[in-house]
């Protein structure tokens, strides 16, 4: 296999980084507090446990063993050391991995689109494409957080893994495409959620380094914490409290080899079980623990604790719709760095140089379409013979990655209005619960795709993007390459007629924001304490209503602070 020209550039990328001295294991930390669960004790205590090291659990973690002892369960391993997930150029590598081992563990919702949750030590933060800025401030206010310690939460979480990122040419030109586009005023780089155009935050250092949650843990108090890697938690466990209420006070976890462990939490009112296991796995969870819907438990045979039939309910996937774009010219690797946040309900992004949709589909599966609809549809219609594609697409197919450049601009659908539900396939935590999102289902999803799609089109034919673009593949060309390429497994169609509207539905695919399942106002308060059971809450992605910001990750790190702080100075207060 000939090495692709992105891959070169990773290559250059490391050498570079190598003679400068930095190395990925160089800078692991030596967490004295983290450890394999196969050397853990049979039975522990602790004044809190937390469910998944993830993006929200792991500063929520840090934070609480400033005064209380804290065990932290994640089922994955360590991020450290791991070059499919500390180096920018890997994106895809560790989403196409499909073993076991993998920190990326594949799904497909019902609605046939192919996604990815993950299984590793800062969770989602080490798998994703790194952007990062935060919510608006209406944002807060609508929710009902406390403005102040919500700016301070961030503030804390980006003095360790924020960063500003050097703009390559292909992202330069997105931006200005952006701003002729009308996506305006350009608002420079900031975390800020405001209209317009703006450079935003990323996780990645200037090094093309990745930080994660998992960072956070430098601000833990080392003998305050214990992390067990590779412990999947089985159960939350309940005592009866009298008058048939019930309480969690333990829960009870696998290692890697499979032998059984618990913990409960030590004697004190205020101690308490937290759930951070993200949008599929905490819902599953509730509903392994007998926490759910009273007859889908049933039919698992799982004995009820509460019925609580909004568990797994309000389930949301923003839907994302790209158009990659062959470039005559090199162009950069980059993630997400420009985005465009238009006045009509849709996000605009981009990424170049990169396997970026992992698995689902890559550059080579947009452009070896191309020599059908791209270089052909400059010879005469009568000489674009069977024979001729053949060998076009033959030598499409012999030609170096290099030839394979590009990137793609893509929309995220805000919100979404649309909702799904999530339910157990089996009773092993491990396997993947089944879940639907219902894209576009609620038809102002739809017409924001669409627009989304309109500014997409402009960006595209805009001056400043003109240098990136072979100007023969024209707009409809562009749409066929996107519409035939394996993005999702729906069946793929297109004619230049087609509605935008079909365009959407059909090649849509997930930006990995997906959120609910134990959502604030039905399955937790606003304090994020289970309603009906006590000791107990949720503190992740599955509590939204609503995605936060053009992205989320910033405000799933900032909750997991914030909350820690909100809970201690409730254990403190007296
Ligand atoms: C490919 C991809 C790209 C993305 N790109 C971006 C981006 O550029 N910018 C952005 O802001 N957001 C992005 N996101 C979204 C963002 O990363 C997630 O919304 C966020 O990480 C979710 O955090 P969480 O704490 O809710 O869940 P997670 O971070 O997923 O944490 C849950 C943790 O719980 C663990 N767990 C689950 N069940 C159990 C169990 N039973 N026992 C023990 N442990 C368990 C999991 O292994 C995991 O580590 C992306 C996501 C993905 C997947
Ligand atoms: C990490 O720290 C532990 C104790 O804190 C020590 O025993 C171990 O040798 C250290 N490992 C490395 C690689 O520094
Ligand atoms: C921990 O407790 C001390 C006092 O005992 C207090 O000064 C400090 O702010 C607390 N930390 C947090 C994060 O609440
Ligand atoms: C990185 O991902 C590739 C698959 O994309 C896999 O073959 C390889 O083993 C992974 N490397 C590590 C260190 O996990
Ligand atoms: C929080 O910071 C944002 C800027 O990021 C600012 O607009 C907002 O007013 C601040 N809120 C409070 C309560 O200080
Ligand atoms: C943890 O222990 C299991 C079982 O002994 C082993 O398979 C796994 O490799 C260990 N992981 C680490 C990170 O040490
Ligand atoms: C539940 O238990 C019944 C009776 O033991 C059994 O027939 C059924 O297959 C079980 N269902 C599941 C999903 O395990
Ligand atoms: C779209 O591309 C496919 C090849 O993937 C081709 O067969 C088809 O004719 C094209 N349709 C149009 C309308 O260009």
């Amino acid at each position: 296999m000939s090495l692709g020209w992105w891959r070169l550039v990773a290559a250059a990328f490391a050498g570079f980084l190598f003679f400068h001295g930095f190395s990925a294991s160089e800078k692991a930390p030596n967490y004295s507090f983290m450890q394999n669960a196969t050397s853990a004790p049979t039975l522990s205590y602790y004044d809190y446990i937390i469910v998944g090291g993830g993006t929200a659990g792991c500063p929520l973690a840090a934070t609480l063993s400033q005064n209380a002892t804290v065990l932290l369960l994640e089922r994955g391993g360590s991020p450290y050391s791991n070059s499919n997930i500390t180096s920018m150029a890997s994106f895809g590598a560790a989403l196409s991995d499909i073993s076991r081992s993998s920190p990326s563990q594949r799904f497909i919702s019902e609605d046939g689109v192919i996604n990815a949750r993950a299984r590793v030590l800062g969770g989602g933060s080490c798998i994703n494409a790194g952007f990062y800025t935060r919510a608006a401030p209406e944002y807060v206010r609508h929710v009902g957080w406390d403005g102040q310690l919500v700016n301070e939460s961030y503030q804390w979480v980006e003095k360790l893994v924020a960063f500003e990122p050097p703009l390559g040419m292909w992202q330069s030109a997105v931006r200005d495409g952006l701003v002729e586009a009308g996506v305006v005023p350009f608002n420079g780089f900031t975390y800020d959620h405001t209209y317009g155009t703006k450079v935003g935050g990323t996780i990645f250092d200037q090094q093309g380094n990745r930080h994660t949650a998992a960072d956070l843990l430098d601000y833990a108090n080392p003998s305050g914490l214990t992390v067990l890697l590779h412990a999947s938690v089985h159960k939350i466990l309940f005592a009866i409290k009298g008058k048939g209420r019930r309480k969690a006070h333990g829960v009870s976890f696998r290692d890697a080899t499979g032998a059984k462990h618990k913990a409960y939490l030590k004697e004190g009112s205020k101690n308490e079980i937290i759930i951070s296991a993200g949008a599929l796995g905490s819902p599953q969870l509730l509903m392994l623990s007998g926490v759910g819907p009273a007859a889908h438990l049933k039919a698992h045979n799982i004995t009820l604790v509460l019925d609580q039939p909004q568990v797994g309910q309000g389930m949301s996937d923003n839907p994302m719709n790209a158009v990659f774009i062959p470039s005559p010219l090199p162009v950069e690797v980059s993630l997400i760095q420009v985005v465009g946040i238009t006045d009509f309900g849709s996000y605009i992004e981009a990424a170049s140089g990169e396997n970026f949709a992992g698995g689902a589909s890559s550059p080579r599966d947009y452009v070896k379409f191309s020599p059908q609809i791209g270089q052909l549809s400059t010879v005469p219609p009568k000489q674009r013979t069977q024979e001729a594609i053949g060998k076009a697409v033959e030598y499409m197919n012999n030609l170096e990655e290099a030839a394979f450049r590009g990137g793609f601009i893509l929309e995220k659908v805000m919100g979404p209005i649309s909702t799904g539900h999530l339910e157990l396939r089996t009773r092993n935590p491990n396997d993947n619960p089944s879940v639907t999102f219902n894209y576009f289902k609620d038809p102002r999803d739809l017409q924001r795709c669409v627009q989304g799609i309109q500014t997409i089109k402009k960006i595209i034919e805009s001056k400043s993007f003109s240098k990136f673009r072979y100007d023969y593949l024209s707009w409809p060309i562009l749409l066929n390459m996107t519409a035939s390429a394996p993005l999702n497994l729906l069946p793929k169609h297109y004619n230049p007629s087609m509605p935008l509207e079909e365009f959407c539905k059909g090649t849509v695919m997930t930006i990995w924001h997906y959120h609910g399942g134990c959502q604030v106002g039905k399955v937790v308060d606003l304090d994020h304490k289970l309603l009906g059971v006590d000791a107990l809450r949720v503190i992740d992605g599955s509590t939204f209503n609503y995605s936060p910001g053009t992205n989320p990750q910033a405000t799933v790190m900032m909750l997991g602070r914030y909350m820690g702080v909100k809970i201690l100075s409730e254990r403190l207060a007296n």
